[in-house]
């Protein structure tokens, strides 16, 4: 199966499980940037990440090179900001919404604390899909490594297997 993982990451905990989901299914792995960085740093990382989440921005991102038709099965991945999907995913789904609508999706989210089962309810709604082919909600791998993630990924790659 020809599969893509797509993702943001601010800090590099949607980054580290991406990394391995592609490994494990042998997946291109795409990662996505917005053109203006958010602040990564003190009050105003979450003051200006958090309203652009809630707002439901979208904003430019730097030029990605993907094509859906190339894939079976997309797996997005993005942190979690404000219970909401982090903005850039959104822009990424909004330009390929389209050809995302037609294609076997999975989605994982990374948090610290809660608000992954709403950030991907909306994730769904976005896309106009009524249900993923695998999800997952990790709790900041790169920062807190647990078991509970690791166990969660192997059952994420498992499901989508088949
Ligand atoms: C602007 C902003 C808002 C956030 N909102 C939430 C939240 O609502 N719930 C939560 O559990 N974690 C929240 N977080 C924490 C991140 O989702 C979490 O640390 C995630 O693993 C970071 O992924 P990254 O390292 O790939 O950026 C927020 C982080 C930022 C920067």
């Amino acid at each position: 199966m020809r599969t893509a993982v797509v993702y943001y990451s601010m800090s590099g905990n949607t980054a580290i499980a991406a990394e391995k989901l592609a490994e494990a299914l042998s997946a291109d792995l795409i990662r996505i940037r917005p053109v203006r960085a958010y602040p990564d740093k003190g009050f105003r990382k979450f003051l200006r990440g958090g309203k652009s989440a809630c707002m439901a921005e979208t904003p430019e991102l730097e030029p990605y090179s993907f094509n859906a038709e190339a894939y079976d099965l997309i797996v997005l991945g993005f942190p979690v900001w404000a219970a909401n999907i982090a903005p850039p995913v959104r822009t990424f789904v909004q330009e390929q919404r389209g050809a995302l609508k037609a294609k076997k999706i999975a989605a994982f989210a990374c948090q610290s604390g809660s608000g992954g089962e709403k950030a991907l309810r909306n994730l769904a709604a976005c896309i106009g899909c009524d249900a993923f082919a695998a999800s997952m909600i990790l709790i900041d791998p790169k920062d807190r490594p647990k078991p509970e993630n690791d166990r969660a990924v192997a059952a994420f790659v498992k499901r989508i297997r088949g």
